[in-house]
């Protein structure tokens, strides 16, 4: 029987819920509203992106992944591998193709090989002497160009969009950008990641190039009923039966975390029918595997940190400035634990939800309670 979850994009049937969420992006795609989507790792944003890509059928989606990009020319050529490379395939017409892509974008040096099995053009894309900010300066107004000649409309997705803020050129890829994005008639901006503080200050800061530019949505948790109804689903589609009890326990264990509700139910199916401890098991087995992971990060903080981390895990506390909870975890000075907390929210690694101070991660949590 094979196992209905995994750990790659969640895509159609796999894919639980957020059909308000689908429904506004798709809406502000089409409407030309820039979007931010944030939310904690792992939390789903590239598989929404998917998601709403196949939504928009009227518009093409290009989607650029800024993950481990390392300077302005980084940038650039990636979003421009992308857009051709999309374009390229979206194209009615092959054959006229490159000088298309050519008439509007006029910097771009394009080197065209035919495949020999498809006799289909094959791009690859070079800067040429020009400088990464003069093409930063173009590429989005290029693009738009194509869209109008073409009299198409274009949703480009830019995923892991806080990794610009940590080139050095931060500021000057920001303020070229948004030049292009505010002047676009048809190109609508859909851009996700991950650190919430920093993406949040992008946008929400009065002196930085892109505040209130966008439409800023911070992506919600899927509510648990939806969560237990698609595990009972996809359990009765592979073959085996999960109670309404069971799956709460699921998603409860995780708080309904999707990449922990999803990597939770995949070692809880193969276990059911094979040992009586099933759900037990499976929960221990997750946290184990975890762990790795989470001591990386542990090892990646200052002692007091450290402490803070784990006490907002063991005692998930209203307040992180009482005397008691100061004193109880050493945690000594109020400006000390100021400047931790400051750290740990960065890394998004702790957060206030609702009025209590949690770990991000549910399992990291678990495991810090253990320490
Ligand atoms: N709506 C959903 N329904 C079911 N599973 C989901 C859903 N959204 C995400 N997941 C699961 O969560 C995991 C993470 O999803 P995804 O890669 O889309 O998140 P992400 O926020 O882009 O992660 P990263 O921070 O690593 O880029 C995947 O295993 C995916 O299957
Ligand atoms: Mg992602």
């Amino acid at each position: 029987m094979s196992n209905p979850f995994n750990l790659a994009l969640a895509q159609g049937s796999g894919f639980c819920n957020r059909t308000a969420e689908k429904a506004l992006i798709g809406q502000n795609m089409r409407s030309g509203i820039h979007t931010v989507i944030y939310a904690p790792r792992r939390y789903g944003k590239s598989s929404l992106a998917m998601e709403v890509g196949a939504l928009l059928t009227d518009m093409i989606s290009i989607y650029v992944d800024l993950f481990s990009v390392t300077s302005p020319e980084d940038v650039v050529e990636k979003i421009y591998r992308v857009i051709v490379a999309t374009l390229g395939r979206t194209a009615a017409d092959q054959t006229t193709l490159a000088s298309r892509i050519l008439a509007s974008f006029k910097k771009l040096r394009l080197n065209i090989e035919i495949d020999s099995m498809t006799m289909l053009p094959e791009f690859s894309v070079s800067l040429g002497e020009e400088r990464a900010e003069i093409h930063l300066e173009l590429i989005i107004a290029a693009l738009d160009h194509y869209c109008t000649a073409q009299a198409i409309k274009v949703c480009l997705v830019l995923d892991e969009f806080q990794e610009i803020c940590a080139l050095k050129e931060s500021k000057k890829i920001e303020a070229l950008l948004r030049g292009g994005m505010q002047s676009a008639q048809n190109v609508s901006f859909l851009m996700m990641g991950s650190r919430r503080t920093i993406l949040r200050d992008m946008f929400e800061d009065r002196k930085r190039p892109f505040y209130k530019s966008a439409y800023v949505l911070p992506l919600p948790e899927i509510p648990v009923n939806e969560f237990v109804a698609f595990l009972i689903d996809r359990y009765a589609g592979g073959g085996k039966v999960l109670s309404g009890a069971e799956a709460g326990e699921i998603v409860a264990f995780v708080r309904a975390y999707p990449y922990y509700v999803q990597k939770l139910a995949m070692l809880h199916f193969n276990l059911v029918g094979e040992r009586d401890d099933a759900l037990p098991f499976a929960k221990s087995l997750l946290v184990e595997m975890e762990a790795a992971d989470f001591e990386g990060i542990f090892l990646g903080l200052t002692n007091h940190q450290k402490r803070l981390l784990r006490a907002i895990a063991k005692h998930q506390p209203t307040t992180i400035h009482g005397q008691e909870f100061l004193v109880e975890n050493r945690l000594g000075s109020q400006g000390g634990v100021q400047t931790s907390l400051a750290k740990l929210k960065k890394l998004d690694l702790a957060e206030k939800i609702g009025n209590i101070w949690r770990v991000v991660d549910p399992v990291f949590e678990k495991w810090l309670i253990k320490q």
